[in-house]
């Protein structure tokens, strides 16, 4: 438990291009872009920092974000918590009676495991727990 970063912060957006459109105003850049088929999304990436901006666009209508925009609109939507041992976070969370939104780590981008924590969990924040793939 002990090496958590932050290793991005996930912002809904109609598209792609339309999102990013104020963040290159201001001075970032998109460092590539990507499709997750197993969250129904195109993310794109823009470092700030040490951390990154998660820009992530629907590509259904069944997508948690399609569900997130319909609801609320572009806006935050997770913060990422990236740990070195996903099974054991999640285990050690389960057991202290948190919610998990799924009982294995799913494939998010550049191939990490994830696993949302629900906001009922934490406060009102959609979590998410990454480990980064194995290079
Ligand atoms: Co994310």
């Amino acid at each position: 438990m002990a090496d958590l970063k932050l290793d991005h912060i996930g912002i809904a957006v109609q598209s792609l291009a339309e999102g990013a459109a104020f963040y290159e105003a201001l001075g970032l850049a998109v460092g590539g872009t990507e499709e997750v088929s197993e969250q129904r999304v195109k993310v794109a990436f823009l470092q700030i920092g040490d951390t990154r901006l998660e820009l992530l666009e629907p590509t259904s209508a069944d997508s948690p974000i399609a569900k997130h925009l319909e609801k609320r609109g572009p806006g935050l939507h997770h913060l990422c918590v990236r740990v070195d041992d996903i099974e054991a976070v999640m285990a050690h969370l389960a057991g202290a009676g948190f919610r998990l939104l799924s009982d294995e780590p799913q494939v998010g981008a550049h191939g990490c495991r994830v696993c949302f924590v629900h906001p009922k969990s934490t406060g009102g924040v959609l979590l998410e727990l990454s480990q980064p793939a194995v290079p």
